[in-house]
């Protein structure tokens, strides 16, 4: 449990670090949360009471005041060693298919999602130039079994359409194969180094079969999946400044749920500015009309 709500906390923190004073939690999130902090503060260690002296009577003390014994913690299973993946098949096809039927019957993976959700695989074209990287599936991905097909995926596949493409044409993957458990229905939380570590492989082996020309990163967890972590990495910093993932040209830009949350004319530019740079790389016509988006006036 604890490490659900150090990641949420983790969360918050970056969001306040990238400039965001508040966010909104539904009722059903705050009251998850509520439950959780008092199972905590239910199990962590008081301190001692002052030594009392002990009572003249003999009666049995009342149950009140009995000494509350602490629950139990969740055992949270360990993070087995990453995958060795190696590339099986004559064509990419066949090597895609084959790479997805494993990570699709991974056991670790499967262990994650809970009855009747799914492990997510990439999807798009294995020709792809652009690779888009987003950081794990939620809610909606892990019902239907592909990324970013929930609200930040339906605003992602707009950008998309924006740059004249449209998501057949693209290749779309994440970093994780799977939602990051949380005890409860709701919520989201980041996953953590070692659950990054463990999908990595799978991620890599897409990126091998598909070639493509740039990879575009979806966000903090995403660059730091493929960039390896840093902890002073700040997305509003790195953004649409050139990196490499191994020998292909990689740009950071926000992710599409930053967007949602923090949908001013200067954060959408910024983010279409890196897809128009994104655009010029690998050749793609740019149109004045494209150029113009989301200037002022
Ligand atoms: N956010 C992500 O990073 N990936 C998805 O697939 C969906 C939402």
């Amino acid at each position: 449990m604890e490490r659900e709500l150090a990641a949420v906390y983790d969360e918050l923190k970056q969001r306040f670090r990238e400039g965001e004073s508040s966010v909104f939690l539904s009722p059903e999130s705050m009251s998850f949360l509520r439950e959780r902090a008092r199972e905590q503060a239910a199990t962590k260690p008081t301190s001692p009471a002052p030594e009392k002296k002990p009572a003249a009577s003999s009666a049995p003390a009342s149950p009140k005041a009995a000494p509350s014994t602490p629950k139990p913690k969740e055992a949270v299973p360990e993070v087995p060693d990453a995958p060795e993946v190696t590339l099986s098949g004559d064509s990419r096809r066949e090597q895609w298919e084959n790479l997805r039927q494993r990570v699709g019957e991974d056991a670790w993976c499967r262990s994650q999602v809970k009855p009747g959700k799914k492990v997510v695989f990439g999807v798009g074209s294995l020709e792809a130039d652009i690779f888009f990287c987003g950081e794990a599936p939620g809610a909606d991905e892990e019902v239907q079994g592909e990324p970013f097909v929930g609200k930040a995926g339906q605003l992602l596949t707009k950008i998309i359409q924006a740059m004249g493409l449209d998501r057949d044409r693209v290749y779309i993957g994440n970093i994780m194969n799977y939602r990051p458990p949380m005890p409860g229905p709701v919520g989201n939380r980041p996953p953590d180094p070692t659950e990054m570590a463990y999908c990595l492989p799978y991620l890599r082996a897409q990126l091998a079969i598909v070639q493509p020309k740039v990879v575009v990163a979806l966000g903090k967890t995403a660059v730091d999946g493929l960039l390896g972590r840093d902890p002073k990495r700040r997305m509003t910093r790195i953004r649409g400044q050139w990196h490499r993932f191994e020998e292909i040209p990689l740009l950071p830009t926000f992710h599409p749920s930053y967007l949602l949350r923090n949908n001013s004319l200067a954060t959408k530019r910024q983010v279409w500015e890196d897809m128009l740079a994104v655009m010029e790389e690998v050749g793609l016509p740019v149109s004045d009309k494209q150029r113009g988006f989301f200037q002022k006036g």
